[in-house]
């Protein structure tokens, strides 16, 4: 459940994204390389900025509290563990080609990643492949929509025709939230299980 917000008065957080039936009505914000707060509806803050080259240690902190199904629902596959070649590779992007937010938490010492979403720019189709997650502590705020709203307004910026993922079928959460925000659906006959789920920009 996402509260009412009120639009009118000027504040210091990033609105979360309001229920489905009024994602679409929402003014675009654009995000900030400073970071904006955020705040739940159970009052607890976060803020969203984009990854830095330090956030590793952050990363695999966040890999280890992820449940199995998580890790297959985001990567596809079952991994055990975040190799350091990994998490510094998905940190330290190139922004000609990728755009990558995270929603940290900074009332724990050290901070602490809570979700993150990526793009990854296909320049000879004119799109990109995104992928988000959220922690599962964290989820059902609404910050799956708001990191996905975020992808959605970084496409449309860069000029791109599409954006698209893969969803496991038995992702409801995910294919759910990918349906609200106007994404289609399609089946890839070649992968059973998984879902092509594409938007026109
Ligand atoms: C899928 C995921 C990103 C959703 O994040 P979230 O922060 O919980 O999502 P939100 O709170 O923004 O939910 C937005 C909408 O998605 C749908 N949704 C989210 N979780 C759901 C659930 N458990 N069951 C049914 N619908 C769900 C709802 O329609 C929800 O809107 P509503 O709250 O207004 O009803 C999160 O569960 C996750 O990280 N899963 C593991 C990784 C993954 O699957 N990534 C996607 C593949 S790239």
């Amino acid at each position: 459940m996402i509260p009412a917000i009120d639009f009118s008065a000027p504040s210091r957080f990033a609105s979360l994204p309001p229920r489905s039936s009024e994602r679409f009505a929402r003014p675009r914000v654009a995000p900030s390389p400073h970071g904006e707060q955020v705040r739940t509806e159970d009052g607890r803050e976060l803020v969203l900025r984009p990854i830095e080259a330090g956030d590793v240690a952050a990363m695999q902190r966040c890999f280890t509290r992820l449940s199995p199904e998580d890790i297959r629902r985001r990567f596809l596959h079952a991994m055990s563990e975040l190799p350091a070649p990994m998490a510094q590779r998905l940190c330290r992007i190139d922004p000609a080609l990728e755009t990558a937010y995270v929603l940290m938490d900074e009332s724990v010492q050290p901070a602490e990643m809570r979700g993150v979403g990526r793009i990854y720019v296909d320049e000879a189709i004119d799109s990109a492949e995104f992928s988000v997650l959220v922690e599962q502590d964290w989820s059902r705020l609404g910050l799956g929509a708001l990191l996905m709203q975020r992808l959605v307004d970084d496409s449309r910026r860069r000029g791109l025709g599409e954006l698209w993922g893969y969803v496991l079928l038995e992702n409801r959460p995910m294919l759910q939230l990918c349906r609200e925000l106007g994404f289609v659906q399609r089946m890839m006959p070649d992968e059973p299980g998984t879902a092509l789920i594409t938007l026109k920009l």
